[in-house]
Order: structure tokens, then sequence, then C-alpha cells
């Protein structure tokens, strides 16, 4: 029997063509995540889901869906999936580390370059017809290179964030479990979360959010930064407590920050978008044709490995097999 396999959102590349040649697909074309009843409905006849990190994959839905043996979430982080409740009715869970790290640490980079040389603001005023002269003290930002950047979080993009400071000539410091021999390579060094705090002119998130890394970046945390220095997240918006964030931003506790994940995505906290020098995107860290099209097709390979009855390559909760 072919497997009933549900693809919930509009997805690039080949791998619905992939799903089409082990299962029976049912693609829904519409851009946006499903209020969680429709979600349950289309789901209920499906034994396998390809899912997006805006479909909430929770116990209530997991209740209405007997079928359901693998869920195959389009992202690195897969705090949208009660990997629990999952392991719990013994269906799989995978997700698609890797394939993104390069392109979400280039937009790190974006949002370091645009907050710190105010790229944004600078455009805002050429376009509005603003410019009338040459000014040696237009729109003065701040230096990237040879600054300090503190990385907290040194998976794989973290590190592919320390490849590319060390082409800016930056110091870098990190956080971790433990020591990282490629980011050791690399140049940087291991410290404790209050010493990089207090270093870094540059502080960039790069863990997984889950219930340790909740608010990890608060109102005390952020006062621990320097009046100068920059706040970076690509990771999670829960990370960061966002009232905090846009508190210290209007109160000048730091100097700006460049984010692309917010707590309530797509609702952002309004301090935050009447922050000064603040960068905000659309959570578009791997948004690039090349990326998606490769995290598809990884989400698409681990629901046919499972079903030619191998071990998905990317799966996060082997104990589901218990
Ligand atoms: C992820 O994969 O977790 C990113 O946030 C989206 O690419």
């Amino acid at each position: 029997m072919r497997p009933k396999i549900v693809v919930t959102q509009p997805i690039p590349g080949d791998a619905v063509a992939r799903l089409r040649q082990i299962g029976d697909v049912t693609y829904r074309t519409t851009d946006g995540p499903l209020p969680a009843a429709e979600l349950s409905q289309l789901l209920a006849p499906a034994d396998a889901v390809l899912c997006l990190l805006t479909d909430r994959i929770d116990e209530v839905l997991l209740a209405t869906t007997p079928r359901l043996k693998i869920v195959a979430n389009m992202a690195a982080g897969y705090n949208n999936i009660d990997v629990a409740a999952a392991s719990a009715r013994k269906i799989a869970v995978t997700n698609t580390p890797g394939v993104l790290s390069e392109s979400t640490a280039d937009l790190t980079f974006a949002l370091i370059l645009g907050v710190m040389r105010r790229i944004s603001e600078s455009e805002a005023f050429l376009r509005s017809g603003q410019w009338a002269y040459w000014s040696a003290t237009l729109l003065l930002g701040s230096e990237v290179h040879s600054r300090t950047l503190g990385i907290v979080g040194m998976g794989r993009i973290g590190t592919a964030v320390a490849r590319r400071a060390r082409a800016f000539n930056m110091r870098v410091v990190y956080t971790a479990r433990s020591v990282h021999a490629d980011a050791e390579s690399l140049g940087a060094e291991r410290v404790d979360l209050d010493t990089l705090l207090a270093q870094s002119d540059i502080v960039s998130l790069h863990v997984p959010y889950n219930a340790a890394t909740h608010h990890l970046i608060n109102a005390q945390r952020l006062a621990q930064m320097q009046p100068s220095a920059f706040l970076i997240n690509t990771a999670r918006g829960s990370v960061v407590d966002e009232a905090a964030l846009a508190e210290a931003l209007h109160r000048g506790i730091i100097a700006g920050a460049g984010i692309d994940v917010f707590e309530a995505e797509p609702t952002i906290h309004p301090q935050l978008l009447s922050a000064p020098n603040t960068l905000l995107l659309p959570h578009i860290g791997s948004a690039t044709l090349q990326t998606r099209s490769a995290m598809a097709r990884m989400a698409a390979d681990n629901i046919v490995a499972f079903f030619a009855g191998n071990r998905p390559p990317q799966l996060v909760n082997p104990e589901y097999l218990a």
C-alpha cells in the first residue's frame, strides 16, 4: 500500500515530485498555516506529513491523526512539534539541519552590517529625496571589522558565522556546552555567558529554542551588554524577552539590534517596531531558492527513507521506537 503523504504548504524544488514516486500526495498549494481544526482534518488520513515551522503539531492534533507515522519538519528548529507526544505515539520526527547553515550565517552578517552601518535607514533617506550633499557627519555607523563577536551557541550555524567573522578580522568568543574544535581552530575562544555579554561588541544568538533557552536574553542579560553593543537574533524569537529588548533599545541600554525571528511572529512587539537602531526582517534566515529547495528535499528524503524501512537520516527522536 502506498503511504498517504500530506504536504501542508507550498515548498520549492523537487521534493513533492520525489514524494509522488513513493506515495499518494496531498499537496496544499495555499501559503500560510491552517487553523488547528483544519490542519487536523487535512492530516486525519495521513501516514506522513511534510510540514513547516508554522504548523503546530501538538498533543491535541496528534490525538486526531491515528495513522500518522512520521512528521518531517522542513526546518532545523522543531519547537513547533511536541516531540515527546509524538514519541509516545511512536511517531518519528525529523528536521533539516546543516543545509541551511551557510545561508543563515550569510543573513546573520547581513543583519550585523545592515544595522551597524545603518543600511535601511540610509536607503530610506536617499529614496525620500533628503540627500542634499555629502556630509562628514551623515549617517555615521559603527565599525564591524576588528570588533569582538560573541556567538551564543556554537553549532553548525554558529561555526559558519565564526568562519565569516575571521574574514572581518574579528575576535570571536563563544558559549557552548563543551570546547568546540572547529571553532577553536578558527581562533574562537570559549567563555561563559557573562563574559561574552560583557566583552562583545556584537552578540549573535545561535541556540535552539527549548525550556532552557526561553528568554535566555532578558533584561538582566541585556544590561550586562555594553551600551555600544548590538544584539543579533536569527535563532528563535523566544530566546529573547522581546519586551525587555524593546525597552533596552528605547532606553539606550544597548546600541541596536538586528532581528529575524520574533516571539509571536508574524506579530511584532509594537515597542520593537518603534525602537531606534533596529533592523527587523520577516524570518528569512534560510530564504534562498537553493537552501529552501535543499531543505524541502531533505524533509522529503526523510519520509522516503522511513517508508523504505530505513532510519530517517535526520531523526530527532530515536526514542520513538522504544
Ligand atoms: C529553521 O530551519 O529552523 C529556520 O528558522 C528556518 O529556516
